[in-house]
């Protein structure tokens, strides 16, 4: 389970460490930086699948990517006296990202290149990478160092070099994941490979999950839901299916979901009070499908160690989010979970949830901050110096 999250200089997130519990919940108004915070996440997803500098070209590189703000905000700018203003910039560019678990943490620097000829020149790279074991780095618990091109691991009371000529946009998941010579790598990695994030399913007319869909066992839904039906049949063999059918009648009373197949294609039927046949996936409005997706994910034989929903409440009806905010507190038994929502219904239903860490977002001075987060509050957290 992940204790902190920490991000520094992205976007709107200047400067922000975040303690985390099982049940995360994300709200603020509009523009506090809540989407940003989920980039963040899935930024440091990346690393971990080798994507980390092109995910980051995808959203427009390090300029468009990096705090926008001065390096220093002076008091007087802050009160409104003066205009804010940048200087020369002191310091290196440097978009930080990290995070520290019940094993491990783990924090990369992304900077810019020096200048030279290459026609790569604007794309980032990865100056600095750290593993440690415990909540915060120190120099005691430092156990993988990587400066540039080179890293270092810690064998006994001395440090072993594993590898001199590191390339600049690949972090050292994808370089030095070895069993033997840097197993916390490798167990970090597929730690990280494991979240899974849920954006937005496809319920419209031309969805894929409205279609019947070749079956295979299915543990884990999908991100576009295409796989819904073979997905709901695998929970309902190696699953929970009590639970399953608890959360259908719980959205909707007095209904069924059956997984119906011929020919290796599977389909759902919704069974509903007051009809003479069951509905077909093809048939049932956008939020019920919807709701079905979510069900089936929320339920997954093979809980990750972190899922990721982004706003679930799209497109369904107020109603519904009491029963969703129920299905998620289920899932947070068994999975670690990070919610971002401005649905008020949602919002209210998951705060009533035992141990739910509600994470209210507010801007200052155009950064992100955490509400009622003192200086003192926030959990301890050190970078790995450049
Ligand atoms: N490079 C940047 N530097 C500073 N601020 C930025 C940068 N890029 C975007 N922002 C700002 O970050 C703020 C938060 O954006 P974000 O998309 O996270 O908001 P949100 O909480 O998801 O809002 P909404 O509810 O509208 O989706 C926006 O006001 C945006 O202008
Ligand atoms: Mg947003």
């Amino acid at each position: 389970m992940l204790s902190t999250l920490a991000i520094a200089h992205y976007r709107s997130l200047h400067d922000l460490v975040v303690p985390m519990g099982r049940l995360n919940l994300v709200t603020g108004a509009n523009g506090s930086g809540k989407s940003n915070l989920y980039r963040a996440l899935r930024l440091l997803a990346e690393t971990a699948q080798g994507g980390v500098v092109p995910a980051l070209a995808r959203e427009g590189g390090l300029r468009s990517t990096l705090w926008a703000g001065p390096e220093e905000l002076s008091a007087r700018m802050q009160r409104g006296e003066v205009p804010v203003q940048g200087a020369a910039r002191q310091k290196a560019v440097s978009l930080r990202l990290g995070f520290a678990g019940d094993e491990f943490g783990y924090a990369i620097d992304l900077g810019l290149p020096p200048p030279s000829l290459s026609a790569f020149s604007l794309d980032p790279e990865i100056k600095r990478e750290a593993i440690w074991s415990g909540p915060f780095l120190r120099a005691s618990n430092l156990l993988v160092d990587r400066r540039g091109a080179s890293a270092r691991v810690r064998d006994g009371r001395g440090w072993r070099v594993v590898a001199e000529h590191l390339n600049a946009y690949e972090s050292l998941y994808g370089q030095i994941a070895d069993p033997v010579g840097a197993p916390e790598v490798l167990s970090l990695r597929e730690t990280i490979r494991g979240w899974r994030f849920y954006d937005h399913f496809r319920a419209d007319g031309d969805s894929p999950a409205r279609l019947p869909q070749l079956g295979t066992r299915t543990p884990v839904l999908s991100h576009d839901g295409r796989d819904l039906a073979a997905a709901w049949q695998t929970i309902v063999e190696i699953g929970d299916p009590q639970a399953l059918h608890a959360a259908v009648t719980d959205a909707f009373p007095g209904a069924r979901v059956d997984v119906v197949g011929a020919d290796g294609r599977f389909s759902l039927e919704f069974s509903q009070h007051g009809l003479l046949r069951p509905l077909s996936a093809a048939e049932l409005s956008d939020g019920t499908l919807r709701y079905l997706l979510w069900i089936a994910a929320l339920h997954t034989p093979r809980p990750p160690p972190l899922m990721v929903l982004n706003e679930p409440e799209t497109s369904l009806h107020p109603d519904l989010l009491p029963a969703l905010a129920r299905l998620i507190a289920h899932a947070a038994r068994r999975t670690q979970v990070w919610v971002v929502s401005h649905a008020t219904r949602l919002i209210a239903a998951l705060e009533q949830e035992p141990g739910c860490n509600t994470l209210r977002l507010e801007k200052a001075m155009s950064r992100t901050t955490l509400a009622g987060q003192g200086l003192l509050d926030a959990p301890a957290w050190h970078w790995p110096e450049r």
